[in-house]
Order: structure tokens, then C-alpha cells, then sequence
């Protein structure tokens, strides 16, 4: 799989939600987990595991049986291991669409109870996964329900560098991410949240960002231009958290 094939999905993925419940082949499952075996950390050092499973829970009390595969990922609890879970699992659920895979990522629901944890890594979020029911692609940018650039960005001349940042997914549809600075010195930073919104709505805007900071190094990628993440504390407007700093550089 190309970063350019990738870079393409981003313009068509949609979460799937109906699935066919027939697991899938060994053989695609063996391609899936190789490359999940290769994927790209935003931080270094932050130990983290991913597992496959074909039962789970959800935080809602309520037995559901959403798709025939979960992807978990487990990570060691460190400054900005949310935001890195992120960006891992945003390769995957790419990659699934990219292949015409049905995914979702799912907030609501959690590990069984005896593999929560493992090997003393904490369970972050799943990804599940399967044949879809429903299409698994959109047929045009219309269909995405999306804020507009100028509501997110205060760059200038950053329409193409950000559209498919735009795009991408976060929990309940938040979109916290903002972007400031210049197109060779992004500040990405985040939506302050009201005291009225719940403690959860935190902990998935964080993972929200990652997924965004991976739609953004697949679109300096494309524009020819290799990223590096500088997290030293910078300037975000008013009303925002500062993130990271991304620094663009030709290749
Ligand atoms: C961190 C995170 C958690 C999510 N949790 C759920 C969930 O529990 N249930 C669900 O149906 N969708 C969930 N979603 C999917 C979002 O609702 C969806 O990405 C968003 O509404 C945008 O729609 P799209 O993915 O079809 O473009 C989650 C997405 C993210 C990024």
C-alpha cells in the first residue's frame, strides 16, 4: 500500500457501521496485521501493542455484536500517548478503506475484562472491522458532514495542504484541531473544552488530533515535503490549546 493510495482514501472514507459478520480470510487478516506490524509512531518513546479480537464489550452496558473483528490498541501512559494512538490507528483505518474494508472507530467500547491490559500497557480505543453491509466509500466530498477551512485555519493559502485534514474523523464528530502559523510552520492546537462537556470528550479529542496529525504528514507527504513534530510549547490562539508544532521541509 502506497502513501499515495492512502492519501486517496482520505477523500472517500466513511465509518461503517453495518457488517457482514462472516470473519475474514486468514489471508487478509495475515496482510492486515503485517502491516499494522509497520506502522509509523507519532512519538518514539511510547511502548504500545495492538491485538486483534473477535469479541468485546461495550462501556454501555448493552451486549452488541457491532463486527466480526476489533483491532485494540494497548499503550504505556505517557505525555501525548492519546494522540499517538491516534495516528497509529488512523493508518489502519485508512488502510481497511483503502482496500474497500468496512472500520469504525469505537469510543463506547472496551476490551473483555481478562485482556483490558496488556503487558502492563493500558487499553486506549478500538477499531472495528469487516466485510462491510453498507458502502464503504462516499461517492463525493458533499457527503462529508465537515466545518469549513476558514473555521479551522488561520494559515493563508492553506486550502490544498488542509482539506484532507479537514476530512478527517473524530469522536462525535467534534473536529477540535486548529490550525495557525504558516504553511511552513503549522501550530496545530485544540478546542479548549467548556466545563459543560463531559471529562470523556477530552480524552477522545486528544486521540482526535492524532488522527488529524496523520491526515496532515500524508498531505505534506503528497505536496512533497517530509514533516517533523517539534511538541515544545508555542503561541495557539485564543480559546485553543497548543499541540505541536509541525515543521514542513522540502525533500
Ligand atoms: C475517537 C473516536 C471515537 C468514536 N466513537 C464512536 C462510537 O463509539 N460509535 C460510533 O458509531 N462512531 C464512533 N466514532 C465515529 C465518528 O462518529 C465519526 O468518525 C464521525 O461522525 C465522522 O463520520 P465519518 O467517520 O463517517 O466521516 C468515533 C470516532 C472517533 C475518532
Amino acid at each position: 500500500m502506497t502513501n499515495q493510495e492512502l492519501y486517496n482514501a482520505i477523500f472517500k472514507r466513511k465509518s461503517v457501521r453495518k457488517y457482514d459478520m462472516t470473519p475474514l480470510s486468514e489471508e487478509i487478516l495475515d496482510e492486515i496485521k503485517s502491516y499494522v506490524d509497520n506502522l509509523m509512531p507519532l512519538i518514539d518513546n511510547i511502548r504500545y501493542s495492538i491485538s486483534f479480537l473477535s469479541e468485546v464489550d461495550t462501556k454501555l452496558l448493552i451486549p452488541v455484536k457491532f463486527a466480526p473483528h476489533y483491532i485494540c490498541i494497548y499503550s504505556e501512559k505517557k505525555d501525548g500517548y492519546l494522540t499517538n494512538a491516534g495516528f497509529l490507528l488512523q493508518q489502519i483505518d485508512l488502510y481497511l478503506s483503502a482496500r474497500g474494508i468496512g472500520s469504525c472507530w469505537l469510543g463506547f467500547f472496551k476490551p473483555k475484562k481478562e485482556v483490558n491490559t496488556q503487558n502492563g500497557l493500558e487499553f486506549v480505543i478500538l477499531l472495528a472491522f469487516g466485510n462491510p453491509k453498507e458502502s464503504v466509500h462516499r461517492k463525493s466530498i458533499s457527503e462529508f458532514s465537515r466545518k469549513s477551512i476558514s473555521e479551522i485555519s488561520l494559515i493563508k493559502s492553506a486550502e490544498k495542504l488542509l482539506e484532507p485534514v479537514r476530512l478527517a474523523p473524530s469522536a462525535i464528530n467534534s473536529q477540535p484541531w486548529f490550525f495557525s502559523g504558516d504553511l511552513n510552520e503549522i501550530i496545530v492546537s485544540r478546542q479548549k473544552l467548556s466545563k459543560l462537556k463531559a471529562p470523556f470528550v477530552d480524552r477522545y479529542n486528544q486521540i482526535d488530533i492524532g488522527i488529524a496529525l496523520y491526515h496532515l504528514w500524508l498531505s505534506l507527504e503528497h505536496e512533497g515535503n517530509a514533516a517533523t513534530f517539534d511538541f515544545n510549547c508555542a503561541d495557539a490562539p485564543e480559546g485553543y490549546e497548543f499541540i505541536v508544532k509541525v515543521i514542513a521541509k522540502e525533500k
